[in-house]
């Protein structure tokens, strides 16, 4: 949520400001503000609603040479407005602040800094810490900011600039992520890495409760005591350009095509073995598992789901599956030693990273499935597996699910070799299916022409169901998010046997309903129930595997998958289904890429 960037350098910093906000943008774009210490003084500029606005208002503006910060935001305190923009400033505009976070204690510290002589101007949680800073400063920023973070409560990634200070930016981070690039004779710092990926590909995780100061030409890190410490550089392998559209209209559309190829990345199979090795991992301990927990929010969420099918089929193991904000606030009943596996794309989700550290003190061992390299998540586990999908920049997750699911065939795969519930015949024979998995992907990808076409007569519709059994039940979960988030159609995933049992009732004339078939035992079952909504009036699309002929004699149109084995279908069917959500998006007129009301890193509760 929000994204922040800050510059110092000799460039023309308000178009690095703009050009860094503008890789930001998915994190928020309810409106957009640049700070820059200019001549000596601060200028501030903001502007309600997307970025564009923001440049329309800056016009032919230049900053060259000066220090200055971005913000582009979701809103959380504070209508999206021009008085909530950010950056904030303390009442004589001398030092401005731009953060992504909740300050939880900011109403007692507001009336505290009242109580002091501060007038506020907005109804942000953020504008306290411009105060705060004012009041603690005596001179010396760094220890200013120092002395305001060690009175907030909450997560921040903060970027301070002021007008007593040029060429100076102060960074600061705890629970939301911050990274700094390292650049020759310029120094930037970013919510994200692709913002800083034109200047440079050396950077920084900033840690928790750390804080930065830099210049043109040092970067110096001070823990929360003011001990300065040394941190690792990382140099970032992919460029700029896989973070561009590259001749798609979107990035969502890019990302689906992209998946064949991330999920080849992801799988890690050696001489016919699923290898592991990455993550240590103890394969004594692994034979003593008894339950393992999975927690994780949105897409990643529904790939848990998956995960718990699979590797209760496969490995024999019971699996609970956690939407991390309800597992933060329960007495989770976790053993001491514990298998939990953490699923995350941005590795920053702030319920997801809590529900870890919960999860942590009940003494459970995580392994985290994560796609952002040094992530907080990431860097918090016992142990990694890296997705290897790259920037993800749709707010709509796609090939980060499939990548995800890769991973959870993989340790499920090896979570049935060490405890022997399959035989080395039967987990053979499934290591090649899944190593075939991305070839048959490029070819679902075929499906896309026919997915336009049912779109462009469906579109219209006001509500849509989701139907299957098993495997195909848990992915019509992540087909139902993908349609509702992208294309505002209401939309519900049904266990397909679950329907008569209520929500038969809502099925009318013209309901549309995607049933999906593909789980071969249960494919009469699921034909029942697609017999049970036509009796009703629905349209049906179904998606089977080729050669399911019931299919067609029942449904309106089906999408056929390539041939594999029924264990694999979830990461068949999700393509057509992104696919599907896409064009009923696009068909609809919206903002595919960014979706009202989202943002791609929910680093706040
Ligand atoms: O970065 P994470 O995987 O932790 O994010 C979890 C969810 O916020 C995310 O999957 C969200 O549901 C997406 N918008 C789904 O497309």
């Amino acid at each position: 949520m929000c994204g922040i960037v800050g510059y110092v350098g000799s460039r023309d910093t308000a178009q690095v400001l703009m050009s860094g906000l503008s890789k930001l943008e998915y994190r928020g774009y309810d409106s957009a503000g640049i700070a820059v210490v200019k001549d000596g003084s601060l200028d501030i500029r903001k502007a309600q609603g997307r970025l564009s606005n923001l440049e329309k208002m800056l016009g032919d503006y230049e900053a060259k040479g000066a220090t200055g910060i971005g913000h582009t935001r979701w809103a959380t305190h504070g209508e999206p407005s021009q008085r909530n923009s950010h950056p904030h400033s303390n009442c004589a505009e001398t030092i401005a602040v731009v953060h992504n976070g909740i300050i939880e204690n900011y109403m007692k510290l507001k009336q505290w800094l009242i109580s002091e002589g501060a007038a506020f101007s907005s109804e942000t949680d953020t504008e306290v810490v411009a105060h705060l800073i004012n009041h603690f400063y005596d001179g010396d920023l760094l220890e200013a900011v120092r002395s305001a973070i060690g009175r907030i409560e909450g997560s921040y990634a903060l970027g301070v600039v002021s007008e007593n200070h040029p060429g100076t930016i102060i960074a600061a981070r705890k629970d939301s992520p911050l990274v700094v690039g390292i650049g020759q004779g310029e120094n930037i710092i970013a919510s994200d890495i692709p913002a800083l990926l034109a200047y440079t590909r050396d950077v920084i995780f900033l840690g928790d409760k750390e804080i930065a100061m830099l210049t043109r030409d040092s970067v110096k890190i001070h823990d929360e005591y003011g001990r300065q410490v040394d941190r690792d550089t990382y140099h970032v392998e992919w460029d700029a350009e896989q973070a561009e559209k590259g001749g798609y209209e979107h990035f969502m559309i890019k990302e689906i095509h992209e998946e064949p190829k991330v999920m080849t990345d992801t799988l890690k199979i050696k001489d016919g073995m699923i290898d592991l090795s990455q993550i240590g991992i103890d394969e004594k301990a692994i034979a003593d598992i008894d339950k393992v927990g999975i927690i994780a929010c949105g897409t990643a969420y529904h790939a848990g789901m998956v995960g718990k099918y699979i590797i209760e089929d496969l490995a024999r193991i019971p699996v609970e599956v956690e939407i991390a904000s309800e597992f933060r606030y329960r007495k989770p009943i976790i053993k001491e030693g514990q298998l939990v596996i953490i699923i995350s794309q941005s590795g920053e989700t702030a319920d997801t990273l809590a529900a870890m550290r919960e999860a942590k003190k009940c003494g459970a061992k995580i392994a985290a499935v994560v796609n952002v390299v040094g992530s907080t998540i990431a860097r918090e586990a016992d142990a990694v597996l890296y997705t290897h999908a790259g920037p993800e920049i749709a707010v709509a997750s796609t090939k980060a699910y499939n990548t995800q699911l890769i991973a959870i065939y993989m340790i499920a795969l090896e979570l049935a070799r060490l405890k022997k519930s399959i035989d080395m015949n039967e987990y053979t024979r499934l290591v090649d299916g899944l190593s075939e998995v991305p070839k048959l992907t490029e070819k679902v990808l075929d499906t896309k022409g026919q997915l336009q076409r049912f779109a462009a007569k469906n579109f219209h519709k006001g509500s849509v169901f989701f139907i299957g059994r098993g495997l195909d039940y848990v992915l019509s979960m992540e087909a139902s998010l993908k349609l509702k988030e992208i294309s505002y159609i209401h939309s519900e995933a049904y266990a397909a046997g679950e329907l008569k049992h209520g929500t038969i009732a809502l099925i009318e004339d013209g309901t549309l309903v995607v049933a999906i078939v593909t789980q071969g035992k249960l494919i009469e079952k699921t034909i029942s129930n697609i017999k049970e909504v036509k009796a009703r009036g629905a349209k049906v699309l179904a998606v089977c595997f080729e050669g399911t002929q019931l299919a067609e004699d029942v449904a309106d149109e089906v999408v056929y998958l390539p041939k594999a084995d029924d264990v694999f279908a979830p990461i068949l069917t999700v393509t057509p289904m992104q696919l599907f959500a896409y064009y009923m998006s696009v068909e609809k007129g919206c903002d595919v890429d960014k979706p009202r009301n989202l943002a791609k890193s929910v680093t706040v509760e």
